[in-house]
């Protein structure tokens, strides 16, 4: 396992290339990890280094080493939370990028308004995932359109694997074939992501006949070649009643599966939107799941998920504290459903250059942002008021409200 230690302002942040998992440490505990993960030091050798640089005992630096690996243990466990995405950082933890518009699908819920077949030129990509891994950048998630219809995928997974970089590859899946698979096989630190809207019938009522079928295929291929996959599932009126069947066809292959909330662009998605209250008994019932049955379930909920686990509270939204987007024309994008949902005028968002840090963290777009507040979604604040600052029907206040009148009735 190896890990990318950075410096931030106040602390250190490691990052665990393979688990994706991120701890705030000290400038300690930063030599310890590096030594044992990235130099494969034992605990006895760095014992000893410990005790040597900061003068203490070899008895006191074994026991401070092994209270801060178990500790580091509890913080990287896969249902953690990684609490430092909603910290805000100086430098992006992760970023994702739009290479493509072009798409083989024509989803019933897809967001994009048409998918015009732009591509960023395969250098152009390069050289932005390049200059985010000089800055310490850790994870990329490419998104489409469909990936796979850009030409210089290939090439482009396995620049990253080159820079060390954690990728995610967000897909439909039907462009992958045999060849394709025996590729995806010798990228390490990938990670694909399928979507996956139902079982058969729901599944191809979103996305199109036959598309379950295909799907099913290649996963199934993926797992044979060990290559690893979640699932992701946007939750709409269509597949809320059947998450469980999705969630046991996941299990069925041992991948995991992650939840999303559906959000309207267009009057065709009126018929889509979910009832909140359905959807509030939803993410309840997946975390039962979770825990009772160890189900490998990710909900992208963050506030609802700490309250009804009785964590401290979090906001909705990463966005622009941990995380940037780039889209397919080099923009810098705060939330690509805001920019969806017509929120930016054109030629408001800056572009993507060698400025781009100073840009994420001063721009007036992103400030604005950020003092806008993240505890809930200003997109569907906007899609559902025409306000950023309005009454989200599915965020923590409605959520609260909705619970609170349960337990009193
Ligand atoms: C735009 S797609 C691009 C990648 C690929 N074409 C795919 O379908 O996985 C990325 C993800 O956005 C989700 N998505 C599309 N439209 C959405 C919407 N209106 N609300 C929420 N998620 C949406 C898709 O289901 C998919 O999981
Ligand atoms: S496959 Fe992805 S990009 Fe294509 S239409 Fe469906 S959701 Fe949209």
């Amino acid at each position: 396992m190896r890990v990318k230690i950075r410096k931030e302002r106040n602390c250190y942040l490691a990052y665990f290339i393979d688990s994706r998992r991120v701890v705030e440490i000290n400038e300690v505990g930063s030599i310890i990890l590096n030594l044992l993960f990235n130099q494969e030091k034992d605990t006895k050798k760095i014992a000893e280094i410990i005790a040597d640089n900061y003068q203490i005992s070899l008895s006191q630096a074994k026991n401070d080493i092994a209270e801060f690996l178990t500790e580091i243990k509890a913080e990287v466990h896969p249902n953690g939370f990684n609490v430092i995405e909603q910290k805000q950082l100086e430098v992006p933890l992760g970023i994702e990028l739009e290479i493509t518009t072009s798409c083989n699908l024509c989803c019933k819920h897809c967001f994009q308004k048409h998918h015009d077949g732009a591509h960023m030129p395969t250098k152009k990509v390069i050289g932005i995932i390049g200059k985010l891994a000089d800055c310490q950048v850790c994870e990329v998630s490419i998104i489409g359109g469909e990936p796979f219809k850009h030409e210089g995928l290939m090439e482009i997974l396995e620049y990253c694997q080159s820079r060390e970089m954690a990728v995610n590859l967000v897909t439909n899946a039907t462009l992958i074939d045999k060849a394709t698979i025996e590729k995806l096989a010798n990228i390490s630190r990938l990670v694909i992501i399928v979507s996956l809207d139902g079982t058969k019938e729901i599944h191809d009522y979103i996305r199109g006949k036959g598309v379950f079928s295909k799907v099913d295929f290649i996963l199934k291929q993926l797992c044979a070649k060990n290559i690893a996959i979640e699932i992701t599932c946007t939750l709409n009126s269509a597949n809320l009643p059947i998450y469980r069947e999705v969630i046991e066809y996941c299990e069925s292959l041992g991948v995991p599966c992650n939840f999303n909330l559906f959000k309207p662009f267009k009057t065709e998605h009126e018929k889509l939107i979910p009832n909140p209250n359905i959807f509030f008994e939803t993410i309840a019932d997946l975390l039962r799941l979770r825990r009772d049955k160890e189900y490998k379930i990710g909900l992208s909920n963050a506030a609802i998920v700490t309250e009804l686990l009785g964590l401290p509270s979090r906001n909705e939204c990463r966005a622009t504290r941990s995380g940037m987007v780039i889209d397919v024309n080099g923009r810098m994008i705060t939330c690509p459903s805001l920019l969806a949902a017509g929120y930016y005028q054109k030629d408001e968002l800056p572009f993507f250059d060698d400025n781009f840090m100073e840009t994420w963290q001063n721009h007036e777009i992103f400030a604005r942002f950020r003092k806008n507040g993240l505890q809930e979604c200003q997109a569907r604040s906007f899609i559902f008021n025409k306000d950023v600052h309005g009454y989200d029907p599915y965020g923590i206040t409605a959520f609260r409200e909705y619970w609170h009148n349960k337990k009193t009735e």
